[in-house]
């Protein structure tokens, strides 16, 4: 079976809702990402970088998986499948993919203030001021923050490197590490780009660019690789 690699970024889950991180003046959801996503403004401020996660959170339970995300669940009948995703949302899971690595972090789940690798499902929407880990630490949206360490990204630079087809979705690549994993797909593999601004990676060879919103151009580009 050939082996298909698929980044993915805020653009794939913007149509089911989700805003993205650089459509809107530099603003999430009316912060400023660094305000609330940063080992600094949760010691200065913990209360309002947990109330934000919160926020967030719910707006992501709330959201429903798209047919980009559908369309690339399908992909597992025919091609082993890795899903490498820069999003903090489920909605790959949620679409039936069964092979997602999370780069930072999954918000449906809490984490240890003292060690990252100590991470809960949860039942609700909230994270309380006072919940702890099983160290007795308070709890936090698992999310990596701006500074803090990407451990999945060595995983991830070993899934691109031995990709047949790659694919990108929805992503600016202008946060790194993230962004440099397109530069371990092999030159000659034919990597597709779905975005209606393609981001500028003229430095990369064999790109095929679909200037398409995700829920029209991810759907034809499965229907393509699935009959081809
Ligand atoms: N379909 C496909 N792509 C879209 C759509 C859509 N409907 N709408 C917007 N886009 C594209 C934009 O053109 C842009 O290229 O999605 C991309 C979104 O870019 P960013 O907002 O920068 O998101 P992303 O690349 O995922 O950000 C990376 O930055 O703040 C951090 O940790 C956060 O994971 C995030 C990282």
């Amino acid at each position: 079976m050939k082996k298909i690699v698929v980044l993915t970024g805020a653009g794939i889950s913007a149509e089911s809702g989700l805003q993205t991180f650089r459509d809107s003046d530099g603003l999430w959801e009316g912060y400023d990402v660094r305000e609330v996503a940063t080992p600094e403004a949760w010691q200065q401020n913990p209360q309002l970088v947990q109330d934000f996660y919160n926020m967030r959170r719910k707006d992501v339970l709330a959201a429903k998986p798209n047919a980009a995300h559908f369309a690339l669940a399908e992909l597992e009948k025919n091609y082993e499948v890795t899903i490498i995703t820069q999003n903090i949302d489920d909605l790959h899971e949620r679409a039936g993919s069964t092979n997602v690595m999370h780069l930072h972090g999954v918000i449906t789940r809490s984490q240890s203030n003292v060690d990252s690798t100590l991470t809960y499902p949860m039942d609700g929407w909230e994270i309380k001021m006072g919940e702890v880990c099983e160290l007795g630490s308070q709890l936090r949206a698992h999310v990596v923050w701006f500074g803090e360490d990407v451990p999945m990204i060595v995983p991830a630079a070993r899934e691109c490197q031995q990709a047949d087809i790659f694919i990108l979705v929805g992503s600016s690549l202008v946060v790194y590490p993230a962004a440099g994993l397109v530069n371990y797909v092999h030159y000659d593999v034919p990597k597709y780009i779905v975005d209606p601004s393609i981001p500028d990676i003229s430095r990369i060879k064999n790109v095929i660019k679909i200037e398409e919103r995700a829920t029209t151009g991810v759907p034809e580009l499965v229907k393509q690789l699935m009959t081809g």
